[in-house]
């Protein structure tokens, strides 16, 4: 009988060598090195989570947020045709890549009974042309605006609030307030008194969880939740990876193995980590883990009075489309890379390859074969081009794209993300770089409080040199 919760798995046979030595493979010895340190990092994260110092590892367990959650869409979900969540970083890219692997790219395209819930935009950045772009397409007055802010004065956000907020007003007077759910901290920051104070549905953010490591908490379950994504089976998917992340052997849990190889190879000179899946659908969980694993690991460490820079460089590629971009360099390119592939055994839906007309043409192999199979196998000619050149690679396979093999992945990539930092002896969970960027925009946008910091970077601004 097949497995209900197909499990995902992690495949690193092309990491190793049968001995000791060899510079871009790794050896039992290896691992045999960073054993004990592994171990106590095993130790600290359970010490942490017991200490309730890492509440996102309890995400997959909040009952009374999710009955909250199912409650507001069951009431509001059949009256508007469009959400729109604004935010940005943590608050965006986990609702993209949720949304994009369960429901698709072409989701927004598919008339409303076929997609069986409101269109949904994020939109993620402040370009104006993009911002306009949406606004054009969207009627702020079947529309629901998902304002998501842990801090609650991010800029990006807080302009598209002001902007989606007149515009609900001038269209829908009053009843605007029924339009607007506001995600944000549950005691501080600026966003909570005005949802009190206009009567906007809140949700929390909940305490302690950063905005990178937010996708199970209602920052991302309640959007999804509107578009028809099944966020119980999304956390059905964590949990059941939560259960493998607790082994505190660090060979037999998938999180830290994978965290291990990765901070192996930073250590043997392979700085640069690609994730490439071989999913359309799952092209935006690489642009997810891109942000977790660069702010969360791009830090300063302080070591005898110096300050180090660390930091593994995450870059995303996509399967087979960057096999025509990327795999030129990715192989005789320096040898400076770890690739962690994602492999999809069963895409759901398959279109087979009609035979060419005459069978004699060159490609006329490809006839009565399918694209799954096509997909597979460029997936397995990267892997065995990559290993000839001695390129380390890793392969995450995912029985299918669903809710429930898609909780298993995010779950084991942020335990992966916890267990390399704390391996690196870094905070993976702040980001002071982020925050000097954002005080920066807040001086430069006038905001008061900032015009000694304003003051700073205007007269560091250099003349410009222009080639002519
Ligand atoms: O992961 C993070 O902490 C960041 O990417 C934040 O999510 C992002 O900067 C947005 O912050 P906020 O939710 O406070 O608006």
């Amino acid at each position: 009988m097949a497995d209900a919760d197909p499990r995902i798995t992690l495949d690193y046979n092309n990491c190793m060598a049968d001995a000791a030595g060899d510079e871009h493979l790794l050896a039992e010895s290896d691992f045999d090195g960073i054993a004990d340190q592994a171990g106590e990092v095993a130790q600290l994260i359970a010490d942490q989570r017991k200490a309730g110092a890492l509440p996102y590892l309890d995400l997959p367990y909040k009952a009374d947020q999710v009955k909250r959650i199912h409650e507001y869409v069951n009431e509001n979900g059949d009256q508007f045709d469009d959400v729109v969540v604004l935010g940005i970083g943590g608050s965006a890219l986990g609702t993209i890549a949720v949304h994009a692997a369960c429901k698709g790219l072409t989701y927004n395209l598919l008339p409303r009974d076929a997609r069986g819930g409101p269109r949904l935009f994020v939109v993620d950045n402040v370009d104006p042309a993009h911002v306009a772009a949406v606004l054009d397409l969207v009627d702020l007055r079947r529309a629901l605006v998902v304002v998501i802010s842990k801090s609650g004065e991010t800029a990006e956000t807080m302009a598209q609030f002001l902007i989606c907020r007149d515009l609900l007003r001038a269209q829908l007077g009053a009843d605007y307030v029924r339009h607007v759910v506001i995600i944000t901290d549950r005691k501080e920051g600026p966003l909570r008194p005005v949802a009190k104070r206009e009567l906007f549905e809140p949700f929390d953010v909940p305490d302690g969880v950063g905005g990178r490591f937010s996708v199970l908490s209602p920052v991302g379950l309640l959007p999804l939740a509107m578009v028809g994504v099944n966020i119980d089976r999304l956390l059905q998917g964590a949990a059941a990876m939560d259960q493998r992340c607790r082994e505190t052997d660090f060979r037999r849990n998938p999180a830290f193995m994978s965290g291990a190889i990765q901070y192996l190879y930073y250590l043997k000179g392979k700085p640069l980590s690609v994730m490439m899946p071989y999913s359309q659908a799952l092209r935006d969980v690489a642009d997810w883990y891109r942000q977790l694993w660069a702010e969360s690991l791009g830090k300063i460490r302080k070591e005898n009075g110096r300050e180090v820079f660390v930091g593994p460089t995450p870059i995303k590629a996509l399967g087979v489309t960057d096999q025509h971009s990327q795999v030129q360099l990715y192989r005789e390119g320096p040898n400076d890379k770890i690739f962690t592939l994602i492999a999809v055994k069963d895409f759901g839906r398959d279109v087979p390859i009609p035979p060419a007309d005459n069978p004699k043409d060159s490609f006329g192999y490809l006839g009565g074969n399918t694209l799954r199979e096509l997909m597979d196998a460029e997936r397995r000619a990267t892997t065995w081009a990559l290993t000839k050149s001695r390129r380390p690679n890793v392969t995450v396979a995912l029985p299918r794209v669903d809710e429930h093999t898609v909780g298993q992945l995010l779950y084991m990539l942020e335990v992966q993300t916890s267990f390399t930092g704390e391996m690196l002896r870094i905070n993976p969970y702040d980001q002071p770089g982020v925050e000097d960027g954002k005080r920066a925009t807040f001086a430069l946008m006038g905001r008061e409080g900032y015009e000694c910091l304003r003051a700073e970077i205007e007269s560091q601004q250099p003349d410009p040199k222009y080639v002519i």
